[in-house]
């Protein structure tokens, strides 16, 4: 078997990973929780050639060039060592949304190509592995290998070989759980988060607040997820992602992902809230707002969200399944 398609979903983190001890590797400072979306995926479909003179990629239609070639070739090396062969690969693939728009398409991306990829190669990588593999691909994707809720565990080995995400809770076991994405602008973000990570651990003075409660927030986290308390996981997700932001507008440069838009979309959630609606946002990367709700308020909070000036799409998303071949 040469060829090999796979999808996989987004995530969304309610406890932010921000910053690496180790930027080769990819591990993390702190350990984080996510939500995988269904609806928002991408498709990949890999072909290890015999007559390929070098790795072609293509995303939503363009053929990556230069740098971004690059990266995605250094990770087929990864996928070519552990398979112990020297093919170059087609790879074909397909976000259902917009690319690097803070709507973490490297999630989703990553964790569909880790599995195409090492499967066409022969290679039979279970979860664990397959988390360990998308995650040297980008931090998030580790997660998206999962359905439902999805722990990353930061790891402490040097090697990276314990720094993979786990499944806290199948997508079943909360049908009622929905995130609205909504969207302001689908173009490609100012600063990569990478190098936002980069930048925020080199000069930001409020890095080692953000890891010193990071334990705590996702402790609380965990249990207000497991006792199917909205209300407290909404509570601790806002507050982590504003700590997040916090370390992110400290850093020298300043970097501020938010527009007016987003501010505006901050204060209609806390109005919404303070009229009794069920309702926390996080903000990643980017400008856009994702908003942690249930199923009854969904609607209705779409549609509040939706006629703040500057929205350009709401989208409603339930608890996704995990990366599958197709
Ligand atoms: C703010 O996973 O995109 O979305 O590991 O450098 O590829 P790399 O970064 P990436 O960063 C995600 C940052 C975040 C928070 C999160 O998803 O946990």
């Amino acid at each position: 078997m040469k060829s090999a398609k796979a999808i996989a979903c987004s995530n969304i983190a309610l406890i932010k990973y921000w910053g690496k001890r180790d930027p080769i590797l990819n591990l993390p400072q702190n350990s984080s929780l996510s939500l995988t979306l269904d609806g928002m995926t991408t498709t990949t479909t890999v072909r290890w050639e015999t007559d390929l003179p070098e790795d072609s990629v293509s995303l939503n239609g363009n053929l990556l060039t230069g740098s971004e070639l690059a990266k995605m070739s250094g990770f087929l090396d990864l996928v070519r060592r552990q398979a112990d062969m020297s093919l170059k690969a087609q790879v074909v693939s397909e976000n259902n949304f917009p690319t690097a728009a803070g709507l973490a398409s490297s999630a989703s991306g990553f964790a569909a190509l880790s599995l195409a990829a090492s499967h066409a190669a022969g290679l039979n990588l279970d979860s664990r592995e397959l988390s360990i593999l998308a995650r040297q691909g980008s931090g998030s994707a580790s997660r998206s290998i999962f359905g439902g809720f999805a722990e990353w565990r930061k790891g402490d080995r040097p090697d990276g070989l314990d720094s993979y995400a786990e499944q806290l809770m199948p997508p079943e076991a909360w049908p009622e759980i929905r995130m609205l994405v909504v969207v302001l602008e689908p173009r490609p973000k100012p600063i990569s988060s990478r190098a936002g990570m980069t930048q925020t651990l080199e000069t930001s003075p409020m890095y080692p607040a953000w890891l010193s409660t990071l334990e705590a927030d996702l402790t609380a986290a965990k249990k207000a997820l497991f006792a199917h308390d909205l209300e407290t996981l909404g509570t601790v997700a806002e507050a982590n992602a504003l700590k997040m932001h916090a370390t992110m507008i400290t850093t020298l440069p300043t970097i501020l992902y938010w527009q007016p838009t987003t501010v505006a979309l901050m204060h209609r959630v806390w109005e919404l809230r303070r009229d009794g609606l069920p309702a926390w946002f996080t903000i990643d990367a980017g400008p856009n707002v994702k908003v942690l709700t249930d199923a009854a308020h969904a609607s209705r909070l779409a549609e509040a969200l939706g006629n703040v000036e500057g929205v350009e799409s709401v989208l409603i998303c339930s608890a996704g399944p995990g990366a599958t071949l197709c």
